[in-house]
Order: structure tokens, then sequence, then C-alpha cells
């Protein structure tokens, strides 16, 4: 299965000058989402994660259904003021200004094995945010997976050492 020949390439979305990388052209094909999710699954089992967390909104989509996969649960990281327990709050850079990313304090406890998941890591600030909070939570980060990776923008190098792994790459 060709992942990239399904995700859509439109150019100047949501700016000019940026090509965005669309996956909801993978995710309408049901070869696609059945086959980047397999494959997922099988170069993410051997790091032996606890818990799949996921970055709202895109990295639920795969977060999900890659952690039922696995048989291990699955964690929400969510944008500002959306969960109802008490919280670790990360501030992340944004191209423009800053925005902030939120999980449950008790979702996590010390020694947990934690993968963290996203549809796309473009300047790492998101993953990174995410990494923060499973560290304050005193959990271990086995790794990180992404469906896409923009190598351009050099987000790895913003991620702690541990495996980076990508479907597919531009
Ligand atoms: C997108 C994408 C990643 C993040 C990657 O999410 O789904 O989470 O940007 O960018 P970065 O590596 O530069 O941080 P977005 O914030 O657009 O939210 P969405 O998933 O709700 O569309
Ligand atoms: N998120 C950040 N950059 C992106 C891109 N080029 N395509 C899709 N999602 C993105």
């Amino acid at each position: 299965m060709d992942i990239k020949s399904l995700i859509r390439n439109i150019p100047d979305f949501p700016k000019p000058g940026i090509m965005f990388r669309d996956i909801t052209t993978l995710l309408q094909n049901p070869d696609g989402l059945r086959g980047v999710i397999d494959l997922m699954a099988a170069v993410c089992a051997p790091l032996q994660p606890d818990y799949i967390l996921g970055m709202e909104s895109r990295g639920f989509i795969f977060g999900t259904p890659l952690a039922y996969k696995l048989g291990v649960g699955f964690i929400p990281v969510r944008k500002p003021g959306k969960l109802p327990g008490a919280v670790y709050s990360v501030e992340y850079e944004l191209e423009y200004g800053t925005d902030r990313l939120e999980m449950h304090q008790d979702a996590l406890k010390e020694g947990d094995r934690v993968l963290i998941v996203d549809d796309l890591i473009a300047t790492g600030g998101t993953a990174q945010a995410a990494a923060k909070m499973v560290q304050q939570a005193g959990a271990e980060l086995v790794g990180f997976c992404f469906v896409v990776e923009l190598l351009a923008l050099g987000g790895r190098e913003k991620l702690p050492n541990v495996p980076i792994i990508s479907m597919v790459e531009y």
C-alpha cells in the first residue's frame, strides 16, 4: 500500500507558500486507513508501550485505532480548557505566537511506558510539548510515531533521544 499516493497535496493552505499534506484522502480510503494503522502497529509494537498518547485533533484519529490494535489504552492531550480534571499544561511556540496543550495529571504514573502519536511533525513544537508532560508525570517516553514527517523543518531535532518513527517523509 502506497501511503504517500493517498495523501493529497494542497498548495498555499492555510497560507501562501505552505504545501498542506492532507490526510483526509488517506482516511477515507478503506485500504489506506487499515494499511496505515496496521503498519504503525507493526513498527511500534516492539517499543512495548503501555499507553498511546495522542494530540488533539488529528493525533486522535490515528492514536486511538493504534491503541486498540496494540491492546493498550489511549490518553488524549487536549487544547486548553477542555479536560475536566487537574491538568499539566505546557505552552509551545507556533509560527506566530504560542499555544498550549493539556493532559490529565492522573492519566500517567511513574514508570508507565508511553508512545506519542500524531498525524504529522512539522516544527516539532507540538510533539515536544507532549513529551514535556510525559516527563512531568514521571512516565517513560518510549518513542514517537508520525504518519507524516516534514524533514525540512527539522522537528525531530527538538525531541528527546528516543525512537522517532514516521510512515512517510517529505
Ligand atoms: C498540526 C498537526 C500536528 C502539528 C504539527 O496540528 O496535526 O499536531 O500541527 O506541527 P508542529 O510540529 O509544527 O508542532 P494543528 O495544531 O494544526 O491542530 P489540528 O490537529 O487540530 O488540526
Ligand atoms: N501541520 C503543520 N504543517 C502542516 C502541513 N504542511 N500539512 C499538514 N498539516 C500541517
